[in-house]
């Protein structure tokens, strides 16, 4: 077995403990209906969210206290990625339009996992082309580290010979977030925009 398949095998086997972690998280989430006020909130002893300091597409500093209040859909990812990142982004933006007027009420995030290479310029021409209101962050390693850790997402940089540049594996969710800061769904490749739209307007009612 030569060195890259190796490599390969390791970090497949570890995005498959990963996902079985997230699976789980799943599980408790459908348990616990509700979620008591405020960040982090703690799903059976797991806990998501929690402060952090990135910078937006226009330069702008935001905390999580710019998201108080706000129902969020929000993806990490990064913009070199050649399909999962882009897809998913399209996914939120079909569920914002099925919403219909709803989906005003919704925030739209995308967080890179990569800032080395994802510059606010870079963030700002790729938010732009999914949807007008998508927020994109980034920052130093250090904050993105930070947010990376808090909410439970998987990236590592990936070196192959036959490649001219790296790229990202990285776990992919769409994590809906309540206006308490609570998670409310998270959702893989395999939920469309339809499943993420139904309950997000389950939600939404549940708030009237
Ligand atoms: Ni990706």
């Amino acid at each position: 077995m030569n060195a890259s398949l190796k490599n390969r095998l390791k970090r497949t086997a570890l995005l498959a403990l990963i996902g079985l972690g997230i699976g789980a998280l799943i599980a408790a989430i459908q348990i616990l209906q509700e979620t008591k006020q405020g960040t982090p909130s703690t799903v059976a002893g797991i806990a998501i969210g929690g402060p952090f300091n990135l910078t937006d597409q226009a330069g702008k500093t935001v905390t999580e206290k710019d998201f108080a209040g706000k129902t969020l859909l929000m993806y990490f990812g990064f913009t070199s990625c050649p399909a999962i990142c882009p897809t998913e982004l399209s996914k939120i933006v079909a569920v914002l339009k099925a919403l219909g007027p709803d989906g005003d009420g919704i925030t739209p995030v995308f967080v890179t996992v990569d800032p080395a290479r994802d510059t606010v310029d870079v963030i700002k021409s790729y938010v732009a082309q999914f949807h007008p209101r998508l927020i994109g962050l980034t920052g130093t390693q250090e904050q993105i580290d930070v947010i990376l850790k808090n909410y439970r997402i998987y990236a590592a940089r990936v070196d192959t010979p036959e490649m001219s540049d790296y790229t990202m594996d990285h776990s992919s969710f769409i994590y809906f977030i309540g206006p308490d800061g609570a998670l409310r769904g998270i959702y893989r490749a395999q939920d469309d925009a339809q499943i993420i739209a139904h309950d997000v307007e389950k939600f939404l009612k549940k708030l009237r």
